[in-house]
């Protein structure tokens, strides 16, 4: 049986070699502390939950949800769109409702590429904005994100050629792996180079409230003239913790919405109402459970930098994310000092260079393991690095 070229080109798994050996010390009853997955560990608010059990039990909400969503639902994403960014979104020409923000991007491309159509794509990234470029036959075009740069690609180094042929280009601030965040200015100039170049802007804000001490993260969309150019994807997932609820939603304008809908209409079939009512309970709910969650990964993330510096590693202060992105001290690579965090202190972090060429010489840790855990952590890897 012969799977398909999309299948057998897909790039190798970079976390087996690293699963193989979390695996070997597990047989060996070595208590692994893992610091690699990005899934928040605290539950979803009480007062979400209610709502999806009162909702479950209502037979209207059993059938067919719509293709786009609720219209309360949009409601509620237009106007907590509103609130929090002063963006006006028509709800029904201008949001949809996603099974997870993941879902929107890997299908997003197919209502704008053709097979050899390049995408701009971030190196190091969340791994999807590739996958969904060559899912669709396109070619992922690779913008380095450096450190000198704020992890910020410059767009001024892209060729005519090479824009010429751009159909999608795709960025996330505050951005996975690199913890890095962006700002308005970045996002005008964004827009600029898109309008000129007839681009669509695809913005994965999946971070936007895990910010910290006071940073406030922008959408794309408060540009002027964004909306007729870019869409932007949100998640439900990191800012209520609900990621195995899979509710997320897209805001954009309508000719770039209007065919992406299309594509998903096709796909599927839509968001469990009682889910959608529970994230209308969320977005519109009190916002203080988001301010609980972020003073308890801000803890976190100050006991491991506190950690990470008395052994003398340099690294930077994030704004903002779940993620704490450090350079591996001199004399290793990404892969050698995640296998040297493994050996001498049981302890998995995700190696840089499994989101991309540009993330080698990195390590990313996530803050998403419970205090306890984190603080076991933390003492194993100052006892075997001081
Ligand atoms: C940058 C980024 N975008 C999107 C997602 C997907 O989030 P979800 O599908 O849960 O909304 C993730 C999840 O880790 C992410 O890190």
């Amino acid at each position: 049986m012969k799977v398909s070229n999309r299948i057998s080109e897909l790039p190798p798994y970079l976390f087996a070699e690293i699963d193989r050996r979390i695996e070997e010390k597990r047989d060996q009853g070595i208590d692994v502390i893992n610091f690699g997955v990005g899934d928040p560990d605290l539950p979803t608010p009480a007062h979400i939950v209610k709502v999806l059990c009162e909702e479950a039990y209502d037979p209207s909400n059993h059938r067919y949800p719509s293709y786009q969503g609720m219209r309360r639902f949009r409601e509620a994403v237009a106007a907590w769109m509103e609130g929090r960014f002063g963006i006006t979104a028509d709800p029904d020409r201008e949001v949809l409702a996603l099974i997870g923000s993941k879902e929107g991007i890997a299908h997003f491309p197919m209502a704008f590429m053709d097979p050899g159509d390049f995408t701009l794509i971030p190196n190091p990234s969340y791994p999807v904005y590739r996958t969904a470029t060559t899912f669709c036959g396109g070619i992922p075009v690779e913008m380095p994100l450096r450190e000198e740069d704020g992890f910020l690609p410059v767009l001024s180094s892209i060729s005519g050629s090479t824009w010429h042929k751009v159909k999608l280009l795709f960025v996330n601030y505050p951005n996975n792996p690199t913890a890095s965040v962006a700002d308005h200015g970045f996002f005008e100039e964004l827009v600029h180079y898109a309008r000129k170049h007839e681009v669509v802007l695809v913005h994965d804000n999946a971070y936007s409230e895990i910010t910290y001490n006071g940073y406030s993260a922008p959408s794309l969309l408060e540009v002027n003239g964004a909306m007729e150019t870019a869409i932007e994807f949100h998640s439900l997932s990191k800012t209520y913790n609900m990621t195995g609820w899979r509710i997320g939603f897209a805001v954009g304008g309508k000719d770039i919405i209007a065919p992406f809908a299309k594509v998903k209409e096709n796909v599927d079939s839509g968001v469990f109402n009682a889910v959608q009512l529970a994230a209308v309970a969320a977005l519109e709910g009190p916002q203080d459970c988001v301010r609980d969650n972020i003073a308890v990964y801000q803890r976190r993330r100050d006991i491991l930098l506190e950690a990470l510096r008395s052994i003398g590693w340099e690294v930077p202060t994030p704004q903002a994310t779940l993620y704490v992105w450090m350079k591996v001290p001199r004399g290793y690579d990404s892969h050698s000092f995640t296998g040297e965090l493994l050996e001498r202190a049981a302890i998995v972090v995700a190696p840089g260079s499994a989101y991309g060429s540009y993330g080698e010489g990195y390590i990313r840790f996530s803050l998403t393991l419970p205090d306890q855990r984190l603080l076991e952590g933390v003492d194993r890897i100052k006892r075997a690095f001081s």
